[in-house]
């Protein structure tokens, strides 16, 4: 399985074969090829627009992350290394181009990783920032009413599953909610289901990758506002057919994530 591997940069993750498809495609109708096309999104996979997930950052250890509260950044337990005070984490925000010269950059004060976390699901960690970011949070899926149905995810993760080098643009995909009876046909016991939620197509082909782990799986609510149902986690490889993504069920821990937030 592929856990512990927060990478400098990541994106989320499109096949090559696809990805060299939509080359040859464009080259085929004299399409000019531009370096805008570089990270060449595939199968549900397209560069997120400016402003489309406000939430979104990224922090420098490699991971993604959400803001949970204009102070408070909600990642994977597994992109950091504890609990305590850490002023070495940079979040990135207000940007898609992670190099643009308008990206916001706060540095960390704390960290406070799931407690009891030991690499078997609980996979959440919160980040207190330096300042707060006036940009706007995502709130957290606090019962089971949003884990089904299509999922966003989003990341500046590897865009295939080796040799990835991650992507400099944020990316965004759709991945369908897998049922964690259907999980099991791949993971067995592997698989916690009540810390964890899958996600993904039964052919593969669009999932979320190394560079990805921390980022939110998120999802329209009722009111047609985004809600937090995952934080990217594990896989084993990356959209491989009937692999899913395992992301950790937020609804699972929401209270104890908003303790630990007034607590941070
Ligand atoms: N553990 C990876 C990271 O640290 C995320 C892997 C997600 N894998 C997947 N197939 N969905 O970035």
């Amino acid at each position: 399985m592929t856990h512990i591997a927060p990478r400098r940069r990541g994106l989320t993750a499109v096949k090559r074969v696809a990805a060299a498809g939509a080359v040859a495609l464009a080259v085929a109708s004299l399409e000019p090829v531009t370096a805008q096309a570089a990270p060449v999104p595939v199968v549900g996979g397209t560069p997120a627009a400016q402003n489309e997930f406000p939430f979104m950052v990224h922090l420098s250890m490699g991971c993604g992350g959400a803001l949970y509260k204009k102070d408070v950044v909600l990642t994977a337990a597994h992109c950091v290394r504890g609990s305590g005070n850490n002023t070495r984490i940079t979040v990135t925000a207000g940007v898609n181009e992670l190099n643009s010269s308008s990206a916001i950059k706060v540095r960390s004060t704390k960290v406070k990783q799931a407690p009891g976390y030991d690499g078997t699901g609980k996979d959440w960690a919160l980040i207190k920032l330096a300042r707060p970011i006036n940009l706007p949070t995502l709130k957290i899926a606090t019962n089971t009413r949003y884990n089904r149905g299509v999922f966003t995810v989003a990341g500046w993760g590897d865009t295939k599953e080796d040799g990835g080098t991650g992507s400099n643009k944020l990316l965004k995909a759709t991945v369908p909610y897998v049922p964690d009876s259907q999980c099991k046909w791949h993971y067995g016991n592997r698989l916690t289901p009540k810390d964890e939620l899958c996600a993904g197509y039964p052919q593969g082909g669009v999932d979320t990758c190394q560079g990805d782990s921390g980022g939110p799986m998120f999802r329209k609510d009722d009111a047609d506002r985004w809600i937090q149902v995952g934080i990217v986690s594990w896989g084993d490889g990356c959209a491989r057919p009937g692999v899913p993504g395992i992301y950790t069920q937020v609804s699972t821990f929401a209270s104890v994530i908003s303790r630990a937030a007034s607590a941070l």
